[in-house]
Order: structure tokens, then sequence, then C-alpha cells
């Protein structure tokens, strides 16, 4: 089987750090993104087709270097063609039932058990669909009793939302789905999902946790969130003080306090009396002596200076 990965968008929201680092490859606890999102595959995804455009490059790069056990085939867009167009273009490797999904996005989701719904079903796609309190976010279904998608609303107003399920982002499409996709630009959600109601799209709930790793708040809960599945050791270094949940993988920590929900990454420096929490420090960031990063995002190679406060941002050399 094969999966499709939408991962061309800009990043907007994680800007400036998307300048530099695409999103699917910003780290989440230690593993770039996108290769969490690969690892979430059944294991009969034997290729994954990433449609990229932005930063194409850097994700080539990556897979060059680190192999992820599957086929990966990258499929550029010589400029972003939309959800729907990205799809589309890789039209012709998809024959047969295929899985895909929005690159951005971490969940619980069994996608094994939501290819074997999507067959009894019988339709043309199948969604995975989330509760949540706001869905103005988000594309928003409507179900009738038998799960079946009655209607699908793209980041409505609140007031005019239609139902709290939305789409988490992760489909399974019949390849018949690709006629109902025009040329060039498409959005998937605002013109394909409404055109193909009438042919049997479904909506397939589930529990535990989904999260889309889009901003900074949503990526640092969802970072939050996987510290507290995975809880990975303790550093070994002395003089640092550790709150877990967190993840050091820097030995250039000199007696500064990091974490609870915090992430060093390798070659990160943090000076003195620092401290670090609810925060992401990326490769060869340096924070300086009596700093204080909070809730923030610290790119790569990034400098914060001694005795700096840091809530809230996302900092990155452009
Ligand atoms: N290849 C390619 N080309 N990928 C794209 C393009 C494009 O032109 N535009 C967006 N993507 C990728 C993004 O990289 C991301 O992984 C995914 O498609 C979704 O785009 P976002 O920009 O993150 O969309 P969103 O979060 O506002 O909304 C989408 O996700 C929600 C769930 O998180 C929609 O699918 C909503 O309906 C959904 O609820
Ligand atoms: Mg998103």
């Amino acid at each position: 089987m094969k999966a499709v990965i939408l991962a061309g968008g800009l990043g907007t929201r994680l800007r400036p750090l998307t300048y530099t680092v695409p999103k699917p490859l910003i780290p989440l606890v230690g593993k770039p993104l996108i290769v969490r999102m690969i690892e979430s595959l059944p294991q009969s995804v034997d290729t994954v087709i990433l449609a990229v455009s932005y930063m194409r490059e850097a994700l080539e790069d990556h897979f060059r270097v680190q192999p992820c056990g599957r086929k990966v085939i990258i499929v550029n867009e010589p400029s972003p063609m939309g959800t729907g167009g990205a799809i589309k273009n890789v039209a012709h490797h998809l024959d047969e039932t295929f899985i895909a999904m929005n690159g951005d996005c971490i969940s619980s989701l069994d996608l094994r058990e939501m290819v074997k719904r999507h067959r009894e079903c019988g339709g043309i796609g199948t969604i995975a669909l989330w509760q949540v309190e706001d869905p103005s976010a988000f594309g928003v279904v409507q179900l009738d009793r038998n799960e079946r998608i009655i209607d699908f609303q793209e980041k409505p107003k609140r007031e005019e939302a239609r139902s709290d399920l939305i789409n988490a982002g992760y489909y399974v499409f019949e390849p018949e789905i690709l006629d109902y996709i025009g040329k060039g630009q498409v959005s998937i959600e605002r013109e394909v999902f409404p055109r193909v109601l009438g042919y049997g799209l479904f909506g397939h709930r589930f529990t535990g946790h989904w999260m889309d790793c889009g901003t900074r708040e949503t990526f640092l809960a969802a970072q939050a969130k996987v510290l507290e599945l995975e809880s990975p050791p303790p550093p070994s270094q002395e003089g640092c003080c550790f709150l877990s949940p967190s993840l050091v993988r820097s030995a250039n920590i000199r007696s500064a306090t990091v974490g609870p929900n915090a992430c060093i990454e390798a070659g990160a420096v943090i000076g003195e009396g620092a401290e670090v929490s609810g925060s992401l420090v990326m490769r060869g960031a340096c924070l300086g002596p009596g700093c204080s990063v909070r809730g923030s995002i610290i790119g790569p190679n990034y400098k914060v200076g001694k005795d700096e406060k840091v809530e809230d941002s996302v900092l990155a050399n452009r």
C-alpha cells in the first residue's frame, strides 16, 4: 500500500524558524515530525510519497542520510499546488486504495483499523475525525446516522460550524478521488470534499490524542504529550537540575534548570544558571548564563544573551 504525505506547506505560523527548517523536519522529541508520521503508518505501507515544494532539498538531504526503512519518493511541485493539487500531482503513483495525510499532525489514530473500516464502508474516501471544542480553525464535518459525511465546511466561523467533529488530516481514498481533483492549485478541503459527498465519504472517529503541530503553542503542546508518553531518561550530567519529562541530547549544560517539558537538541549549549521549560532548543543553539526560556522554540545556532528573558516566542536565524 502507498501513503501520500502532504509536506509542502510554507509553515508560515512557525516563522522565522521555517525560513530555514521546513516544518516536517522540526524535531519533535528527538525525531523530525515527518519521521514520526512515517513511523505511524501501518506495516502494509511499503512506499511513502512525500508531496513537497517548499525546501524540497532539505527533505531530500534528510532521507539520503537517514533512510527510514521504507521506500520514500519525493515529488516536487514547482509551486505549491494546494492540498488537492499536491495529491493530483502524484497521481501517476496511485492505482489502488491509498492513505493520504497532512504532514503536521500527531495522533493515536490506528491507521490499520481505519483502512479496514474504509473497505467495509465501500465509499470513495474515509476521513479520520476528532472532536474539539472550537472547530473554527479546522475542517468541520456533519455525519448522518451511518457515519456518512453529509457536509464539509473548511474553517467556518465558530457560530456557523455545524458540528464539533473536525477533519484530523488523515484520509483513506480510492484512486477515483483523483478524477474529482481539477488541474492547477486545488484545495481538497474546499473544492474536492464538497464535490464528492455523494460518492460515499465516510467519517472515522477515534479517541486518545490528536494534535496539529502547525503553531508554536500546538507544537509545544504536542511535544509535551510525546514527552509524557515516552518519558525519556534523565541526562547523565552532574549539576544540571532536570525536571521530567524532558529530553536532553546535549552534553553542554552547566548547572542549569531544564524542564519540565523541555527538549534540548544535540550541540546546544546551556549556560550556568539558565532556566528552560516548556521549550524546544534546537541543535547548536546557545543560551547565555542566567537566561530564562519559557514556552518558546529556539532555532538552530541561535544565541540567547546573558540574563535575557524569552517567553512564548519562536526565535531563529534567517
Ligand atoms: N505538497 C503540498 N503542497 N503540501 C501542502 C500544500 C501545498 O500546496 N499546502 C499545504 N500543504 C500541507 C502542509 O504542509 C500540511 O502538512 C498540510 O498540507 C495541511 O496544510 P496546513 O496549512 O497545515 O492546513 P491547516 O492545518 O490550516 O488545515 C488542515 O489541517 C487541519 C487539521 O490539522 C485542513 O486539512 C483542515 O481541514 C484540518 O482540520
Ligand atoms: Mg496544519
